[in-house]
């Protein structure tokens, strides 16, 4: 049996020539194919705009220029990739760390308590976490109540759904934001996207993107036209500190062709996590994060176990595992808990779903290409070194 770790990218032969084509042609960095990419993933989702970057990060910090203001403060998860909550620091905004509910989302009925006590605050970052969209309709009643900003981090969640809303759609939300590292559902590398429908912030993520240059609605005129009124070919202007967040059309290029699988890699996720769900039916130690849902799109498996019931610590678990060549992995360490996060005054927050969830929680391979076989491997293994703990 190969190593099996717990995510993986697919990549077969027609991605490889979609490659190719383009990496032969004359334009190899953001050109016709980010374009394509970002109109697809747009109707994909049901967004109006979609911008792509060079990965979900840059997707995460171009949105949060374009959502917030310095000091602006934030509800945010603590059980999140570091990225998050980055954004909002590199947006000089301040997170506030809110407790998770049992499914590992936002809890968005703290979030409410939250703004009751303090209507200032300005935005929620809400996390699909592991595929699982938070609650639309308490977004919606949230943004109608306290007119607040909401960015959807859907770096887990591509083709989720919530009832009839699409993740990425913005449909209750300003901004999304997605990853197409190759652990995701889908990838380009590394790669991101911001999706919205607001026009106005399309057009701020697109100029943040490249430097904050433009060749159009030139403002100096001096400079951009000669005596004779002709416009220099050459000029262009920066009208805000924006950043090298491009995407090349390689990338792009291997994103259009993986979106085409998108579906299939998604039921293959589903069919996976449900036959880990009917494994752990009735075992009196593990159990899923949340009951098989099919319209999570199952970027992550997660199961508590109870190691207060076992002799076995959860680092002994993750080694006896890597023995038998299985990666496991946890999602996520409390951001609020992070040494830098410490320095910056957080970490001593009431958050006791998120502690108990840090204790139980680990991920069990999930990736579309993992056969039949290594599935039963893992289970297999899985659960005799639970017996013997
Ligand atoms: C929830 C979440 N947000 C943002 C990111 C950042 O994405 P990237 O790694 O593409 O920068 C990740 C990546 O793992 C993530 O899991």
């Amino acid at each position: 049996m190969n190593p099996i770790p717990y995510g993986k990218q697919w990549i077969c032969e027609d991605d490889v020539e979609c490659v190719k084509e383009t990496l032969l042609s004359e334009l190899i960095t953001t050109g016709p194919k980010a374009r394509e990419f970002e109109e697809a993933v747009a109707a994909y989702c049901g967004a109006k705009y979609a911008v792509a970057v060079s990965n979900g990060t840059a997707a995460l910090h171009l949105a949060s220029l374009g959502l917030l203001k310095e000091g602006d403060r934030v509800l945010t998860t603590p059980n999140s990739f570091l990225a998050t909550s980055n954004a909002l620091l590199y947006a000089k905004a301040s997170p506030i760390f809110v407790d998770i509910r049992e499914n590992g989302n936002i809890d968005l009925d703290l979030c409410e308590k939250e703004l009751e006590k303090d209507p200032s605050i300005k935005a929620i970052y809400a996390v699909h976490f592991s595929g699982n969209p938070v609650e639309q309709e308490k977004l919606a009643r949230l943004k109608e109540r306290f007119g607040i900003t909401i960015l959807e981090d859907c770096a887990h969640s591509i083709g989720a759904q919530y009832k009839e809303i699409k993740a990425g759609s913005c449909t209750h939300s300003d901004a999304s934001i997605f990853s197409f590292h190759p652990v995701k559902h889908m990838t380009t590398g590394e790669g991101g996207m911001v999706t919205t429908n607001d026009k106005e912030l399309y057009e701020k993520v697109l100029l943040l993107r490249n430097h904050g240059m433009t060749k159009t609605d030139l403002t100096d005129t001096s400079m951009a036209y000669d005596s004779k009124g002709n416009k220099n070919p050459w000029y262009y202007e920066m009208h805000e500190l924006g950043y090298n967040y491009r995407i090349t059309d390689i990338q792009c290029a291997l994103g259009l062709s993986q979106l085409k699988k998108l579906d299939r890699f998604i039921e293959r996720r589903r069919e996976l996590a449900k036959r880990y769900d009917e494994a752990f039916e009735n075992h009196s130690l593990v159990r899923p994060l949340y009951r098989y849902d099919g319209r999570s799109s199952y970027h992550l498996y997660v199961v508590l176990v109870d190691f207060d019931r076992l002799s076995i610590t959860k680092a002994e678990l993750f080694d006896k595992m890597v023995q038998k060549k299985i990666g496991l992995q946890l999602h996520y360490i409390p951001i609020n808990k992070q040494p830098y996060y410490r320095k910056l005054g957080y970490g001593n927050e009431n958050l006791p779903q998120m502690d108990n969830y840090y204790k139980k929680a680990l991920s069990l391979p999930l990736y579309p290409k993992m056969s039949d076989e290594e599935h039963r491997y893992v289970i297999e293994n899985f659960l005799e070194i639970l017996s013997k703990g």
